[in-house]
């Protein structure tokens, strides 16, 4: 029976399995954490940059609108993945007259809060329903031992945010927690303030942040755990071209490895080890992926992937692993109800305070489909193989939830339904399309 994924309506799509086989060559769109941080370095620069291969999600774009509140000059470009940025340079973000709305995106809120709490002029953030849930205090406190000036509801811990910029003292983090948004903000204040900024993580969290910030001339200390920037640092401007989102690619590997006969190229995707840690843990469970290296774009390794359908076995993912694949964590649940024994996922506790409660989340999803799954505190536990079966389940708003479940509807012989569909193009706008070039086993060069 031939696959088909179509919207019922705004707010759903049903995926009606079990798919044909997906074949072909497809690019992925640009990698979104990159995307950010591309277009706040421009932003921070002297100068006109071109970004290229941006991403085009929603989250992107509410950076992009945060900047150009902030006083950044954004245009768009043909094709739209390429836009040209005029920088606010030395006289950092201006007073916008209006809140800055993150949407759904905490690194939008995150990274902006550092860039602006070393500013002058006072500045808001808020965000959606989600997000207004997500724990700041996380950065806020950091930023305040620097001397930053920011109040919130719950004294800060939740959006609403005010900031009134100041002037800022280096200081040494260490956090609790691993997490890139956080040092990045922590750094992106560290360049505005007097005397050095270190940050110590618990574990390597993703660091595109340090390598952008050296291939734009900002020399950045890195021992271990630690990264750490001068202040008073200048970013220089340039052409920053962005690599495919592996977090994207994800769900396409995924749906190549479960979906028989399967065999899938994804050319030039970011493979930057901080973030790779879903293609070891893939390897590790049998799955045939090759990885062709193809260079390194401003400092970030790049990489044609290519995936086909694989026999797999249970895998233990504990905390070394999981900053490396945080975002992958939903969709290895879906691999997981496949493999030939179990899988736990511990460590994870972050998961819970993502976009939705993603351990809460898709326990409830895989088990609606027959999956059988355990949340745990800090990660999930799923018994396979187990034969999925047709349900109606929701996303929660979560675009990795329902990228993940549509993905495991591939595999039903029946429908799945997936309510809440519309945020899927917070990060992968054009995903069905990506998913029906494959099917029809032809190719496309051109990024969604
Ligand atoms: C991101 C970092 C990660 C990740 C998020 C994007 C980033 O969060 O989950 O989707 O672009 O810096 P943490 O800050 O919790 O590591």
């Amino acid at each position: 029976m031939a696959t088909n994924c179509e919207r019922v309506e705004d707010a759903s799509t049903r995926v009606d399995g079990p798919s044909e086989a997906l074949r072909g060559v497809t690019r992925v769109p640009g990698d979104k954490s990159i995307s950010h941080r591309a277009l706040i370095l421009a932003a921070l620069a002297h100068g006109r940059s071109r970004v290229t291969g941006m991403n085009l999600g929603r989250d992107v774009l509410a950076t992009a609108m945060g900047l150009t509140q902030l006083g950044a000059t954004i245009r768009r470009g043909d094709p739209e993945a390429q836009v040209e940025i005029e920088g606010w340079g030395a006289a950092g973000p201006g007073e916008p007259d209006d809140v800055l709305d993150a949407g759904n995106s905490g690194t939008t809120l995150r990274c902006l809060l550092g860039v602006c709490a070393g500013a002058t002029g006072a500045f808001a953030f808020t965000g959606d329903a989600s997000l207004r849930r997500r724990p700041m205090g996380r950065i806020v406190a950091p930023l305040r031992a620097m001397g930053a000036r920011i109040d919130g509801r719950a004294e800060g811990e939740l959006p609403p945010l005010s900031v009134r910029g100041t002037s800022l003292t280096g200081v040494a983090h260490t956090l609790p927690v691993a997490s890139a948004q956080v040092k990045t903000a922590l750094l992106l204040a560290g360049l505005r303030a007097q005397g050095s900024t270190s940050v110590t993580e618990p574990r390597p969290s993703r660091d595109h942040t340090e390598r952008m910030l050296v291939a734009s001339g900002v020399p950045i200390g890195r021992r271990s755990l630690t990264a750490t920037i001068a202040g008073g640092g200048r970013v220089s401007a340039g052409t920053r071209r962005v690599p495919g989102d592996l977090s994207s690619a994800a769900f396409i590997l995924a749906a190549a490895i479960l979906v028989p006969g399967s065999d899938v190229v994804l050319p030039e995707v970011g493979v930057n080890p901080t973030r790779a840690g879903i293609l070891r843990v893939l390897a590790a469970m049998g799955a045939d992926i090759e990885v062709e290296p193809a260079g390194e774009w401003g400092g970030e390794p790049v990489g044609a992937l290519r995936a086909r359908s694989s026999a797999l076995r249970g895998v233990v993912v504990d905390e070394t692993e999981v900053p490396a694949l945080i975002d992958e964590l939903p969709i290895l649940a879906v691999v997981a109800t496949q493999a030939a024994s179990r899988t736990l996922i511990r460590g994870a506790g972050e998961l819970r305070v993502k976009e939705s409660d993603r351990i809460a989340t898709m326990a409830a999803g895989l088990s609606a489909l027959g999956a059988e799954v355990e949340a745990l505190p800090d990660g999930l536990s799923i018994e396979g193989p187990t034969p999925l079966r047709p349900a109606e389940v929701d996303s929660e708003g979560d675009h990795r939830v329902a990228m993940s479940l549509a993905v495991a509807g591939l595999i039903v012989d029946g429908p799945v339904t997936v309510r809440g569909w519309d945020c899927v193009d917070t990060s992968f706008p054009g995903f069905l399309a990506t998913l029906g070039v494959l099917r029809s086993g032809s190719s496309s060069r051109r990024r969604p």
